[in-house]
């Protein structure tokens, strides 16, 4: 549903700054901006966010420090109004505050840590050839959604649930493929390159056999048909194969930290012809991964791990090209998906965009190209690298450092078949919220204790809006898994109230003041609840396809969920080398915990059903009594 004229008018802002075409202004105009909550409001939510995660005695020290901090005439005010100029003067003030923390500087290398992954159902490919025309379908169903999104013909998309109706900010989609993220020393940088459609990229890059090709999609001014495309792919694969030619694996380097990344760009841009190749990769639409039969079986998990990091150096771990936005895989044994850099989008718009995909392979058979609409096409390039000793080096380095992060993950893709949303929905529950309190009786059954617990909630219903959190971790989800493991009664709902946006501001303005850093965000308390063990996303889709991501930290869990209407499905993930995590263990205390809660449910129901009954028997004289 559109909002009418007049609610636009009410939520009409003053108008956004900067070199946005009229589109986007008019997008714009009807969302309001991310709000500043009052400095109270969350000073008093964060001690009640981590009053029950740490000891008393760091509480009584936390408590103190925060109430120093949001004392009248105090720093927090000081912070608090300069954070209130800077709303009135930007379009979103938390953006880049938010962009940075999150991901441009996290030193981190991109798969596992960073970057999710979309797995695509099996398919299942007679032959090359085969894989070569879902290559191809994909490239044409890319070029589709692309000339979508460059057309802001998307429809816009509308908030469902409790805020059913409100429209959403589509800035996310206009990132999917214009984006790249440069690796630096210390910090990253994302560009979008928001040119003039005249100037837009035409070629995508294809990795193959870990040889990078530029296969342009357009030729006299006319896109490439799905034939043509399919007719390009089978030169690349031939190329490929070539040995005389081979080049080592570069895209290997972009699998690595990013500070380590960011020293071996340095040495390869000392070269012209490194920086051609670097150059056309950079400016692609997207990478397409021809990738080698892994040998694995296509099982859930194996398909997640093996888009999450492709398996390392022996497998098709140096196919890649991490930095940019969109990496589709097309495996040739028909392991197939797309991982993404994260920073210029959420997971919702990877959805959206993938599921567009989906349908578009398996939608109506192409028209039938007549051979002879197949043009003469000139062969696509491959990109030339120049290398020393040196670079050899940093290629075995980083090829050493994948390894270890390949040996490291552990991935428990769960499918949970008892019974899904509808279940949930008919208990008069949010199955989110529902979701998110059997996380926290999964963790509380394998530790005894609940920790600080990120899930992402999406803001876009605020100019250029990403996500805060909602930390689920709540006082109220301790009592109810407490109850439930003490087999005592009582059951209350999660609340949450997003803190971690506002914290974030305050902190900057601090050191955009020179101000030595507050002691809120020095004490131990503040790290801790920074320090997400648990990190959740809820990522549905309606299309058969999963998203899964790393753990943040090293002795996390990453959790993703999927929540269909008959099951859910969960891909937790861990890391072998922490001793005191294990997927396999979570996942078990998950299955026991969500049959618990079903059990509670129907006892409940029941137990709801008899006091009805009995109700109604003992009011039935008094009615006919009339
Ligand atoms: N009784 C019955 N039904 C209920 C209910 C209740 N008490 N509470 C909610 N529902 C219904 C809703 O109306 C909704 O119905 P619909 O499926 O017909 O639309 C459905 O249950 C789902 O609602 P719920 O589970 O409460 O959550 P949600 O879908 O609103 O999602 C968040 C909650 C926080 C996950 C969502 O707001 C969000 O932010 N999503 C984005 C997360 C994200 O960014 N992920 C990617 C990160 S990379």
């Amino acid at each position: 549903m559109k909002p009418s004229h007049s609610e636009r008018d009410n939520l009409l802002e003053e108008a956004p700054q900067g070199l946005y075409d009229t589109i986007k202004m008019e997008e714009r105009r009807v969302l309001p901006k991310v709000p500043v909550p009052p400095l109270k409001q969350t000073l008093d939510t964060y001690l009640k966010c981590v009053q029950h995660l740490v000891k008393e005695e760091q509480f009584k020290k936390t408590k103190a420090i925060v109430e120093r901090f949001g004392a009248p005439g105090g720093v927090g005010e000081v912070l608090q109004k300069k954070l209130l100029e800077r709303r009135d003067k930007m379009t979103n003030w938390v953006y880049d505050y938010w962009l940075e923390d999150m991901y441009l500087n996290n030193r981190l290398a991109l798969p596992v840590n960073s970057s999710p992954a979309m797995v695509f159902p099996k398919q299942m490919f007679k032959d090359h050839r085969d894989a070569l025309r879902f290559a191809a379908r994909l490239i044409r169903g890319v070029l589709d959604y692309k000339a979508l999104v460059d057309a802001r013909a998307l429809p816009v998309d509308f908030a469902r649930g409790q805020l059913a109706g409100t429209p959403l900010c589509m800035e996310q989609y206009y990132h999917l493929f214009t984006s790249y993220r440069y690796p630096g020393l210390k910090t990253d940088t994302l560009k979008v390159q928001m040119n003039a459609a005249s100037s837009a990229p035409e070629h995508i890059i294809v990795a193959c056999k870990n040889q990078f090709f530029v296969l342009d999609v357009v030729a006299n001014s006319k896109q490439l048909n799905e034939l043509e495309i399919v007719s390009q792919l089978e030169k690349i694969l031939k190329m490929s194969e070539n040995a005389e030619e081979r080049l080592p694996p570069f895209g290997i380097l972009t699998s690595d930290g990013r500070t380590e990344w960011a020293q071996a760009r340095e040495a390869l841009t000392k070269d012209q012809t490194n920086r051609g190749s670097l150059a056309l990769i950079e400016s692609c639409i997207c990478v397409v991964c021809l990738d080698e039969p892994s040998g694995l079986q296509p099982s859930d998990n194996n398909r997640a791990l093996l888009m999450l990091h492709g398996g390392g150096r022996e497998k098709n771990g140096a196919n890649r090209w991490y930095d940019k936005s969109m990496q589709f895989v097309v495996g040739m044994d028909g392991i197939c998906g797309v991982v993404c850099e994260h920073s210029p989008f959420e997971g919702i718009v990877l959805v959206q965009c993938s599921e567009h995909l989906m349908k578009y392979i398996t939608g109506s058979p192409s028209k039938i190209v007549r051979a002879s609409s197949i043009r003469e096409l000139p062969p696509p390039r491959r990109l030339l690298w120049k290398y020393n000793p040196h670079i050899q080096g940093l290629l075995e380095a980083s090829r050493e450092r994948l390894k270890r992060l390949v040996n490291n993950l552990d991935m428990d893709v769960f499918k949970f078949k008892a019974y899904g949303k509808e279940f949930i929905k008919n208990q008069k529950m949010s199955p989110d919220a529902f979701i998110q309190v059997a996380l926290q009786l999964a963790f509380y059954k394998c530790n005894k204790r609940l920790v600080s617990t990120y899930e992402s909630a999406s803001i876009r219903r605020f100019q250029d809006g990403r996500v805060d959190n909602i930390r689920s971790a709540t006082l109220e989800a301790l009592a109810f898994v407490q109850s439930m493991t003490d087999e005592r009664a009582a059951f209350t709902a999660i609340t949450g109230m997003a803190i971690d946006n506002h914290l974030l501001g305050l902190l900057r303005i601090a050191k955009e003041l020179n101000m030595e850093k507050p002691e809120i965000f020095c004490d131990e308390t503040y790290l801790a609840s920074n320090h997400f063990i648990l990190s959740t996303s809820q990522v549905p889709t309606t299309v058969e396809m999963f998203c899964c991501y790393g753990p943040v930290v090293p002795n996390g869990y990453g959790v993703c969920y999927n929540p269909q209407s008959d099951h859910i499905i969960f891909c937790v993930s861990s890391f072998w080398e922490n001793t005191k995590t294990s997927s396999a263990v979570f996942v078990k205390a998950l299955k026991e915990g969500l049959l618990e809660i079903w059990d509670l449910c129907n006892r409940s129901s029941a137990a709801a059903t008899k006091v009805a009954d009995s109700s109604q028997e003992a009011s039935q004289p008094h009615k006919s009594g009339k």
